[in-house]
């Protein structure tokens, strides 16, 4: 795992989350379901660029269009892109940005990103908004875990031997920035899927 704490500064912060607001005004947060089950998520999700990332009773993957709307997602952010470059420095762009809203109480279990196909190019995530308590352990999900905080501007990426090491957020920490008009999380994971 790679940590890059405090990668966008205030400025960028705020620059890019008026770019989001934007971008979801498009593509609303839908709330997803898992698999067979139909349980919804405490997380809701938005994507930005060619592929989103959605799960309903039939799955997760990887599709164009915005499973509420029909419409195609809108593009992601410069300054993403160039974070994608700073922190993963892959040789092809992202072609999915998966966008999560955490509100308090909202948590993450642990699992491992293995939809894409092109497993060789990192995950590159930034946070915004209150912390979030990140857990992070090995390849297979009994491993030992750690957990770490994830403040607004950080950036981290699973690169190299934690492509695929399981992780997940234990809660987020209300009240631990004022970025956000709410109580909150955002966290944006920018992924290759389609191989070059
Ligand atoms: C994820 O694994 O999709 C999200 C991780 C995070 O919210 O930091
Ligand atoms: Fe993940």
């Amino acid at each position: 795992m790679k940590f890059a704490p405090g990668h966008l500064s205030p400025d960028e912060q705020v620059a890019l989350l008026a770019a989001l607001r934007a971008a979801l005004a498009e593509a609303p947060l839908f709330t997803p379901t898992m698999p067979r089950t139909g349980k919804p998520f405490s997380v809701r999700m938005s994507n930005l660029g060619p592929l989103g990332w959605v799960s309903d009773r039939d799955g997760y993957r990887y599709q164009a269009t915005h499973p509420v709307t029909g419409r195609p997602w809108p593009p992601i952010p410069e300054r993403l892109l160039t974070a994608w470059d700073e922190i993963g420095g892959y040789r092809l762009p992202p072609d999915a940005c998966l966008l999560n809203w955490y509100e308090p109480g909202a948590r993450m279990g642990l699992h491992q990103d293995r939809d894409e196909q092109d497993l060789d190019a990192p995950v590159v995530s930034l946070s915004l908004g209150d912390e979030a308590v990140f857990r992070i352990g090995g390849l297979k999900r009994g491993d030992p875990t750690r957990s770490f905080r994830l403040a607004s501007g950080d950036g981290m990426a699973l690169i190299g031997d934690s492509r695929l090491a399981y992780h997940g957020v234990d809660r987020i920490v209300p009240g631990t920035s004022a970025l956000l008009r709410k109580q909150g999380r955002i966290n944006l994971t920018l992924r290759r899927v389609r191989r070059g």
